[in-house]
């Protein structure tokens, strides 16, 4: 089988980078939603429908299993499907089918917690120690899933997001670092000035952030920690293939690129951090 890669554009290569980094023959088939990106500002109903569709794609490519290497996708669309669409789609199939997320894995490397862990709620009050910023897409923030999902676990950190939407588009579009880079300051004293100080630790919590997370490395604090969501999902990744021998990744070293927009050569700051430019083929 092939390992399916899911995002709305080209953000959800910097998770495929190090997927293929860590699985190097491994057989790999990435789909870029770029007909209907960004998902950021879209509603909850459409970005579930556009990441089912999505997901349908690479199983009838013959992925069986299909990561969502994006927070909108992951945050909104992935607990519904796995509940209420995934378990009749895969008895349809008659094929052990499955959809993994970003989210889990981040908070996982947020927390220094296994996603099984909830913490005990105590009565008194817990003093925030640790501030964590999120940037995200509108639809990310709007969901406060890391706020929520953090706090069950770690209740002495505190999470600040903020919702850049302008950010995925521009980059989709090939923006340069130039333009990019007052855009990316001007979140960073958002945020800041709302904290009322420097955040500790921050997630890059869309993928299409981690092209220019230059940018924000120099926006920020000098060496505030990012949380790096390609290194967690992959390790993510690497855990679940040891959990289910059914899913096997495949030994060919298949790479293929698709695109539901329009094929050809992506972005130049794809290639700063893929080695070399890259081209989609039509999906
Ligand atoms: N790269 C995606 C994410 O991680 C989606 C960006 C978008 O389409 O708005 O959220």
């Amino acid at each position: 089988m092939s390992i399916g890669v899911f995002d709305s554009g080209v953000g959800g290569l910097t998770v495929h980078h190090k997927l293929v980094d860590r699985f190097p023959d491994a057989d790999f088939i990435y789909l870029a939603d770029q007909a209907n990106a960004p998902y950021g500002g879209r509603g909850g109903e459409e970005i579930v429908d556009l990441t089912r569709a999505g997901c349908i794609r690479l199983f009838d490519q013959g992925c069986d299993l299909v990561v969502l290497a994006c927070n909108t996708a992951s945050g909104i669309a992935l607990r519904r499907l796995q509940q209420t669409w995934l378990p009749g789609y895969r008895r349809a199939l008659g094929r052990p089918v499955n959809i993994l997320g970003i989210i889990v894995p981040t908070i996982e490397a947020a927390t220094g917690l296994p996603w099984e862990h909830e913490a005990e709620r105590r009565g008194d009050k817990v003093e925030k120690l640790d501030v964590l910023a999120v940037f995200s897409t509108p639809a990310t923030t709007a969901s406060r899933v890391y706020e929520i999902e953090i706090d069950k676990r770690r209740q002495d950190v505190a999470v600040f997001s903020e919702p850049c939407p302008e950010l995925a588009r521009m980059i989709e579009a090939g923006a340069a670092a130039e333009a990019l880079a007052p855009i990316v300051q001007g979140h960073v004293t958002a945020i800041t000035q709302r904290i009322g100080r420097a955040p500790d630790r921050a997630i890059l919590g869309c993928t299409h952030y981690e092209i220019i997370a230059d940018l924000f490395r120099a926006a920020l604090p000098p060496g505030t920690p990012l949380i790096h969501q390609p290194d967690a999902t992959a390790e993510a990744l690497a855990r679940y293939l040891e959990r289910h021998p059914e899913f096997d990744a495949g030994d060919g070293g298949l790479r293929r690129f698709l695109t539901t927009g329009n094929p050809g050569p992506q972005p130049p700051l794809v290639a700063t951090f893929w080695g070399a430019p890259l081209s989609f083929e039509a999906a």
